[in-house]
């Protein structure tokens, strides 16, 4: 997410390095668990997932397939405008293939629904979601999660792949930002 010309500075760290690796384990165990023998692809959504698909796959450590999209709504401001643009489609199709989709965050839950419908259209096996952190309090529209991370209060957060306007997406913890007047 991004925005208007304010500053940001880090505020608090919500989730340390350890506390989302153990986080990130725990995932991969229920997600191996429920694809044992089944062909999986994974699709990371850039930007913000790419970390955290990153160290999902590695600790899932079993065979699967790893494909991206890119997709867009925030733009540069802080509130969604609820149109999602396609910036990188998947470069393979996933028609009889099972479908894990990996999100860094859901917040109105817009994305995540233009996203299920995009590829769903595609006839895929099955098709899941997986995000780090959820933000209940946004919720615009009611779309499945299958997997969860961390629920979150309504706090602009960054790190982890998460930005604000562009910075800190390098962090390797999650942490709330205060906007300077
Ligand atoms: C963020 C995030 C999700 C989306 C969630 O992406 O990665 O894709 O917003 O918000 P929603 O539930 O309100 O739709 P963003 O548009 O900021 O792009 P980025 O991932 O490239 O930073």
């Amino acid at each position: 997410m991004s925005l208007d010309g304010r500053r940001a500075r880090i505020d608090r760290v919500l989730f340390t390095e350890e506390e989302i690796a153990a986080k990130v384990r725990e995932l991969a165990a229920r997600i191996r668990a429920d694809y044992e023998g089944k062909p999986l692809t994974v699709v990371g959504i850039l930007k913000g997932a790419f970390v955290f698909t990153a160290d999902l796959v590695r600790a899932l450590d079993m065979p699967l397939r790893v494909d991206f999209m890119a997709v867009s709504s925030y733009g540069f401001a802080t509130q969604t405008s609820g149109i999602i643009r396609i910036l990188k489609d998947l470069d393979r199709p996933i028609r009889d293939q099972h479908v894990l989709l990996i999100e860094d965050i859901v917040d109105t839950g817009l994305t995540l629904r233009y996203l299920r419908e995009h590829l769903l259209a595609q006839s895929p096996a099955s098709l899941r979601a997986c995000v780090l952190l959820d933000k209940p309090e946004r919720r615009q529209v009611d779309v499945p999660v299958e997997y969860v991370g961390f629920t979150i209060p309504d706090e602009f957060v960054v790190g982890y792949g998460i930005d604000y306007a562009e910075q800190f997406r390098y962090l390797p913890y999650i942490a709330c930002v205060k906007l300077e007047d």
